[in-house]
């Protein structure tokens, strides 16, 4: 296992020491209540991902301004200072797991949910109507004024309820992003036009949030570097922004990819997607700036993070999906104990089959999200003798948990190794990374002492005389 040192190494960002170079994303769970407010749910989730490791934990995507800067439902509230109670034991939750704390702020725009808002999207050039969003009204200087105004009293709140920092959402297709690209901002007033001037809403509200912050309190700006999408944002516009963004008082750059306009995924790129995708769109907004940059995007294992970092490329890894998979990743990696990391597999089924259908947050591969309370793993106070039925993922991570709560596990599999379902799954190009979750729960299955039986089936006699004192059954999964 290498030494990882540049990963495990200190930064400063903007007067924040930051004891390790991993940071968790802004990722959207679903979990704050109907109105906008922290849950327990949401305190125990990012309480978990704080211990795990990281040195910055980033809050999901807050509206500013309710309901209309909605953009989901139970979309996390940062617009009003009744919310900043139940944010200060958010920040409070992650501080005590020993990370700092920072929270996303931003504004939708065009992409303000009407289902939720009741009122018609605003966006930098007026829009035709978009699937299920209506048509959106091009922001006069007043709704820009009043938007600049909201931004910064959020990210005043998120100081005020005790946060670390604060990250402005200038990615993805969202508020700020319309208004630096072509292919959404189409204005003729001095906020549209060339690179420059399609930066002055974002660099005015950078500007607007440091006078309200203060010195010392880190803004962290979240760019698409580049839109993938013919006439959209470009590296070289994204480097023009970032020195405008760094003399306006931004202490890091956050460098992601895409928006709703972009021909691939990229934003959350899947499995079929390299891992890394991303780093040199931060390496080339690197060369440009002095203040950290930081890369994303399918950045899944501490040795590829590692190494980003030391070719000079990157200055901080945020591991978003990875760390939803395993909270533990940091500290894991650091203890050298990569093996025992649970994989991300770029399956996206958080963000397709929960997100998007605007569902509670889950993990594919991880069946604690959400539940991190309810579900914790502790010892059984009579260990007893389990066998498990079917040698598949279901099987195995039944036998895990068994296992890990003192049980005396035996894993039956009719077939001549483990796998089920995955063993196939993997199999098809760009689908390799399935077979990692195979991979990791097989090691797991030796490391705590699991009794594996190939080609063995119990018939019902077995199951019911033997000597088990219980018999989990899981098989029959379709592809
Ligand atoms: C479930 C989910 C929700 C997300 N929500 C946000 C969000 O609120 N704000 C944001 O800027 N990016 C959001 N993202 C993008 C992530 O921050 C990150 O850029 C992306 O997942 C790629 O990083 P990864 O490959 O390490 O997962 C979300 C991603 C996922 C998977």
């Amino acid at each position: 296992m290498p030494e990882l040192n540049n990963l495990f190494s200190e930064i400063e960002l903007g007067g924040m020491v930051l004891k390790n170079r991993i940071v968790m994303p802004p990722m959207l769970t679903g979990f704050a209540a109907e109105d906008g407010s922290v849950t327990d749910r949401m305190l125990a989730y990012y309480r978990e991902r704080a211990r795990g490791g990281a040195a910055l934990i980033t809050v999901e995507s807050t509206n500013i301004e309710v309901p209309s800067g909605d953009h989901y439902l139970r979309q996390l509230s940062i617009g009003d200072d009744h919310f900043c109670e139940g944010l200060a034991s958010l920040a409070g939750a992650i501080q005590e797991g020993g990370a700092k704390a920072s929270i996303q702020v931003g504004h939708q725009g065009r992409y303000c949910a009407p289902f939720i808002t009741g009122t018609g999207p605003l966006s930098p050039s007026r829009e035709d109507p978009l699937d299920y969003w209506p048509e959106s009204q091009e922001m006069g200087e007043d709704d820009i004024h009043r938007v600049t105004c909201e931004l910064a009293a959020a990210a005043g709140r998120a100081r005020d309820a005790g946060f670390d920092a604060v990250e402005l959402h200038g990615a993805h297709g969202y508020l700020l992003c319309q208004f630096l690209s072509h292919l959404t901002n189409r204005r003729e007033d001095r906020y549209g036009g060339d690179v420059v001037s399609r930066a002055a809403f974002p660099v005015e509200v950078v500007e607007a949030v440091r006078a309200e912050v203060g010195e010392g309190f880190p803004i962290v700006l979240r760019l698409s570097a580049d839109e993938f999408a013919p006439g959209g944002i470009t590296v070289e516009d994204t480097v023009v922004t970032a020195g405008m963004a760094e003399d306006a008082g931004v202490d890091c750059l956050h460098i992601s990819a895409g928006s709703h306009q972009s021909k691939k995924p990229m934003s959350i790129a899947p499995m079929a997607f390299p891992r890394g995708c991303l780093v040199h769109l931060a390496s080339r907004v690197k060369q440009a700036v002095n203040v950290p940059v930081m890369a994303v995007g399918r950045i899944n294992d501490a040795i590829l993070a590692d190494s980003i970092m030391g070719e000079g490329k990157a200055d901080l890894i945020a591991m978003g999906r990875a760390l939803i998979a395993d909270p533990e990743l940091p500290a894991k990696a650091e203890r050298g104990e990569e093996g025992t990391i649970r994989p991300c597999i770029a399956c996206n089924t958080c963000i397709d089959e929960s997100v998007m259908r605007a569902q509670p947050l889950v993990c594919a591969v991880n069946a604690r999200v959400g539940v991190e309370e309810e579900r914790e793993i502790k010892r059984a106070g009579t260990p007893r003798s389990v066998a498990v039925l079917g040698g598949g993922p279901a099987g195995m991570e039944a036998a895990r948990v068994a296992a890990l709560r003192g049980h005396r596990v035996t894993l039956h599999e009719k077939g001549p190794e483990l796998g089920g379902q995955l063993l196939l799954a993997s199999k098809p190009p760009f689908k390799e990374e399935i077979a990692n979750l195979t991979r990791y729960l097989e090691s797991e299955m030796s490391r705590l002492g699991v009794g594996v039986e190939l080609r063995s089936t119990l018939d019902e006699d077995e199951v019911l005389g033997a000597e088990q004192d219980a018999v989990v059954v899981a098989t029959g999964a379709l592809p």
